[in-house]
This record gives structure tokens, sequence and C-alpha cells, in this order.
């Protein structure tokens, strides 16, 4: 058993029938202090065989990590593997979910809405969660994942992914911490969360007020800084979310509860005002609004996840 800090890493399941997932193992990640248990997946390309992954050497590899793991790490596994037909030069990529044991759901739910939730000025009901988060994954996850579990394998670029109140951590990670990935993927952001004020912080951060584009270069190249190292930004939201349309099945009170529902988080407006506070910042490499006509809330997790997948990949 592995530990860095107060966290231990205890093999949850090693391997599953080599016939079923040769590819995927699952530990669980505990912190000896609050007691705290993420449920972590991995999976690794199947050219490099079944388990144990630590028999892998003298590989490279891109690494996603996707929080909210339990419902979406099979979807950016699966992306990958199914990616890699139709464009057989991808890299080798490693998937890292992040998730939350499901011994108790009503715990899981709970502590998403910690981890995801940015800090304020004042203090918060449930409380601010991301810093420790983002720690977890920078000092001890990522460090696990590379010289513990693929120890002969050097690792290249990262990608951090995540959907709705995830989406929301992805912003908060990007502006405080916008060295710490490669890539950050917001699929339907929460940019709703506490009026929106995350907005004024992307603001702050992309300081589109003191340089425009042209000045931005300038400023770049005068530092003799490389315009790729910069971090790549992606928001992506589907039509139906701001503006649902009614299912088949639906009664004119249940079409009109959902839409009442949907209706604070602007999702449409929101994105759009997110891509307008970064487009042009010379903070970030590159900034990309994707709307999905006719996606909903939920089908935009999984397809900005694959298209994400692209997007990380062709760099
Ligand atoms: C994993 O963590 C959960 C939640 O703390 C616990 O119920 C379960 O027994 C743990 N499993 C192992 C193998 O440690
Ligand atoms: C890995 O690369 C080193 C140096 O090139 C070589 O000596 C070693 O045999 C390689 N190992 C494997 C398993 O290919
Ligand atoms: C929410 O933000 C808007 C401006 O974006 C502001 O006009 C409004 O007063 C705010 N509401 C609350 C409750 O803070």
């Amino acid at each position: 058993m592995a530990s860095i800090g107060n966290w231990s890493f205890i093999p949850l399941v090693s391997a599953f029938p080599t016939t079923v997932f040769p590819n995927i193992a699952l530990w669980n990640v505990t912190n000896a202090v609050t007691d705290l248990t993420y449920q972590i997946e991995i999976s690794w390309p199947f050219e490099w065989g079944s388990s144990p992954p630590e028999d892998v050497s003298n590989k490279t590899a891109l690494t996603m990590y996707v929080v909210d793991g339990n419902a979406l790490g099979m979807t950016a596994s699966e992306g990958f593997k199914r990616r890699k037909p139709v464009a057989s030069t991808q890299p080798d990529s490693v998937v890292v979910s992040i998730g939350y044991p499901l011994t108790d759901n009503v715990y899981a739910l709970n502590r998403r809405v910690t981890d995801f939730r940015p800090p304020l000025p004042t203090p918060q009901v449930p409380p601010s969660g991301a810093d420790p988060f983002i720690e977890f994954i920078d000092g001890a996850l990522r460090p696990w994942v590379r010289s513990t579990v693929f120890p002969g394998v050097s690792f290249m670029r990262d990608a951090l992914y995540g959907h709705s109140f995830g989406g929301l951590f992805v912003i908060y990670a990007l502006i405080s911490h916008p060295s710490m990935f490669d890539t950050f993927l917001s699929a339907s952001p929460a940019i709703t969360w506490n009026n929106g004020s995350i907005r004024d912080d992307v603001s702050s951060f992309s300081k589109l007020g003191n340089h425009g584009k042209k000045k931005c270069h300038d400023f770049k190249l005068g530092k003799g800084k490389s315009l790729t190292s910069q971090p790549a930004f992606v928001v992506s939201y589907g039509t139906l979310e701001q503006f649902p349309v009614k299912r088949r099945t639906e009664t004119e009170e249940e079409y009109e509860a959902r839409k009442a529902f949907y209706a604070p988080f602007k999702m449409t407006d929101y994105c759009k005002d997110l891509y307008r506070r970064l487009k042009g910042s010379c903070e970030l490499r590159d900034v990309v609004l994707k709307e999905y006509a006719g996606q909903d809330h939920s089908s935009v997790g999984a397809s900005a996840l694959n298209d994400g997948i692209e997007y990380f990949v062709d760099w």
C-alpha cells in the first residue's frame, strides 16, 4: 500500500477478468486525518497489456483527469479507445477518474458539492472544498499516478474535465492554478452559482482590460515566452439547457417545472459571457466556445468529453 502525506492508496479492484476489462483498476484513496475516501479509477491503453500497469516501461502518455468519475470515468476511457481506430496516431493516454465510494450515495453527492465549490471571501455552508481538492489532485493523486502506478511512463500533457458543478470547478482551477493543467475542459458549468460571481474572477484572471490582443502578443514575445506555454480552455453547453423543448411524454406542468428549474442556470447566456471574458486573453493559448444543438444538460456531459478528447490530443 502506497501513501503520500496523509493519503493512502488501497487497491479496490486490482484486476477485472482480462477478457472483460484488461486495462482498468480501482483504488480507495483515504485520508487518515479527515477520513475522506475517493474512489479512483484508472484506465490505460489496451496496447500496454493487462495489469499490473507497473510493468509498463519506456512509454509516454497524455493524461486526462475527470471529476465526477462515477458518472463520467467510463465515458472518458471508452472515448479514448473508440477514437484510436479513427486516429491511429493517437498518443497513449491514461484516464484518471476521481469518484466517491457508492456505499453511501448521499455522502457522495454531498461531497462533490463541497469539493467543487470555489472559496468566497466569507465562509459558506457547505464549506468550500475546491482548494483542498486541488491540493489533493496536485500534491497526492498525480504524483502517485506518475511515480507509483506507472513508474516506467514519461508523462506529457494533462487535461482536466468537469461537467455541471464540476464544470464550475474547472473554471476555478483554471483561474487559480492555470499552470496545473495543459487543457481545461468545462462542460455545462454552473456559472450561476453565487449569482455568477465567478465571472468577475474570470475577468480578473484574463486581464483583457489591461492589454488588447495585439499588445498581448508583443508582451509575450517581448518576454521571450512561447505562446503555447499557456493553457487552453473549452466551454461547452447544450441549446436545450436554457431553451428546453417539451418532451412527448411530459405533461404541461412537468414541462413548466423543468423550464423553471433550468432557467436560473442561463446556460447559453452565461457560457457566451464567459467566452467573451476570456477570448483574446494573454493568459490562454486558445479559447473555444462549443454549442451542442438539441442537447440537454446530461447529454452534453458525454459529447463535450468525447470532443474534449479530440481537442486535447490534437495539439
Ligand atoms: C473503500 O472505501 C469505502 C468507504 O470508506 C469502504 O466502505 C470500503 O470498505 C473500502 N474498501 C476497501 C477495499 O478498502
Ligand atoms: C527501456 O529503454 C532502455 C534504454 O533505452 C533499455 O535499456 C531497456 O531495455 C528498455 N526496456 C524495455 C522493457 O524495453
Ligand atoms: C446578481 O447579479 C446581478 C448583476 O449580474 C445584480 O444586478 C444583482 O443585484 C445580483 N443579485 C444578488 C442577489 O446579489
